[in-house]
């Protein structure tokens, strides 16, 4: 059993620290909120995620899981301190890495034992070096610090899982003494290791999320064409993905990835290539794509229906995935303005993202229109022109066709997850659009 800080409460951190309890460590994570560190204490999570709660119930009443603003009290006698704050995209698209350092400073004057410090945050190659003359010069005691890359590869809405059975731990050290520091605390999990230096490990984790990124962007520009051509995506990425060698998973063509991840990643390698005189073009081709897929649906309906003034629209789903109530980067906040602008009423659902979204776009008149958000699905679609689907929650997949047709004042659908069979859909009398598949 190892003393374990964890720096920053947000996905990374607190989902990290929790899985750490659970494997039998003693973990205390830090966070300068006062008011976010009395909730986790009352056993609330503050990020929606699926049985992190119950987790953190339970290690905490097993004396396991502490949480705490005070963070020389944290880290003076942790064998190990994971760092998992904020790496936020910059205007140059570059990573902000002022929260790693601030976090970096608390520690060099805080520790009073040797001591590993973990990077968890996607941070760029060669920053982890940077952290560790960074510590060491403003280190206050006599002490051993050394620091290891740990990047992370959970999922948002199954955060939990993926750490806990995750593929793969990568750790990247320069030492015997740190990699074996590592290799106990994962113990544990029980899960492979793969091991390699510092800048290898920072750069599996962009290389991995940029691929992903890829995958996506790649048939989302073949769906484009499937519909000039008149094949269909989810027919042809089946096809594809009996081939093991491309695999079948992240192969779903929609309406361009968001979150907090693959935007900022894919930006960040790019913006590390230019530094380096090297232009990363399949990165840069990702990001393309996924920038004109967002407002794909939204083109083509306006090019339909002229204008959304005075129409009714339902919007189903808000976030950028299911399982979660995370907006960041979600089609919904490209799409909702330019449906204002254009002076649509929209009635807007989403099982856990309105609140959220009402605060970005309050309830009432925003710019030419106006937003109502809905309990229930059927509020949204009754009497409405058109509608859009931009998260593909359970609850919204529940919806059969000839609700759409009944409820709906025109049935016109404009549907960024592929949802429903296009013959269903034509079967009911719905006039129905898709990403890469024929109308
Ligand atoms: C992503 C990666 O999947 C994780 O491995 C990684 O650890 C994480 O980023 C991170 O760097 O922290 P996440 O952003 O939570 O996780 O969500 P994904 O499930 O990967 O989805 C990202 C976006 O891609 C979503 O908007 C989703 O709708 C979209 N997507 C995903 C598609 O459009 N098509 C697909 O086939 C898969």
């Amino acid at each position: 059993m190892h003393k374990i800080a964890v720096a920053g409460t947000g996905y990374v951190g607190l989902v990290a620290g929790v899985c750490f309890a659970e494997m039998g460590h003693n973990v205390v994570c830090v966070d300068i909120d006062v008011k976010k560190v009395k909730l986790m204490e009352s056993g609330t999570s503050p990020i929606y995620e699926k049985d992190l709660e119950e987790l953190m119930q339970k290690n905490y009443n097993a004396g396991r899981l502490q949480y705490t603003t005070d963070y020389t009290s944290a880290y003076q006698d942790a064998d190990a301190i994971f760092i998992g704050v904020g790496t936020p995209e910059q205007s140059d698209g570059s990573a902000d890495l002022s929260y790693i350092a601030t976090v970096a400073r608390q520690i060099a004057e805080s520790i009073e034992k040797d001591c590993l410090v973990v990077v968890k945050s996607t941070v760029p190659v060669g920053t982890n070096d940077k952290v560790e003359q960074f510590i060491h010069d403003f280190l206050v005691n006599d002490v051993r610090v050394e620091v290891a890359s740990n990047p992370e590869f959970l999922a948002q809405g199954s955060a939990v899982h993926d750490t806990l059975h995750a593929e793969r731990i990568i750790i990247g050290t320069e030492s015997e003494w740190a990699e074996d520091i590592l290799m106990k605390i994962y113990e544990p999990f029980d899960l492979p290791i793969v091991s390699v230096n510092r800048r290898s490990a920072e750069m599996i984790k962009y290389a991995s999320n940029d691929f992903l990124a890829l995958k996506i962007s790649y048939m989302n520009d073949i769906a484009n064409l499937c519909e000039l051509v008149g094949a269909n995506i989810q027919d042809v990425a089946k096809g594809m993905s009996f081939d093991e060698r491309i695999g079948s998973k992240f192969l779903n063509a929609g309406i361009g990835f968001g979150g907090s991840c693959f935007p900022k990643d894919t930006k960040a390698l790019e913006h590390i290539a230019s530094q380096h005189g090297y232009e990363l073009r399949t990165v840069k081709a990702a990001i393309d794509v996924n920038k004109d897929q967002k407002t794909m649906l939204y083109k083509k309906a306006r090019n339909r229906l002229i204008t959304f003034s005075g129409l009714k629209v339902a919007v189903l789903g808000l976030t950028f995935k299911p399982g979660t109530d995370d907006l960041r980067e979600a089609a919904s906040l490209e799409n909702v303005p330019l449906l204002l602008e254009q002076g649509a009423d929209i009635y807007a659902y989403d099982p856990v993202g309105a609140d959220n979204f009402a605060k970005v776009f309050p309830e009432g008149l925003n710019e030419k229109g106006n937003i109502t958000y809905v309990d229930h699905i059927e509020d949204a679609l009754k009497d409405a022109n058109v509608c859009f689907i931009f998260t593909e929650w359970g609850e919204v997949k529940a919806v059969t066709p000839v609700t759409y047709k009944e409820l709906m004042k025109t049935p016109l659908v404009y549907d960024g997850r592929n949802i429903y069979s296009v013959s269903d859909m034509k079967d009911v009398g719905v006039e129905y659009h898709s990403i890469g598949r024929e109308s």
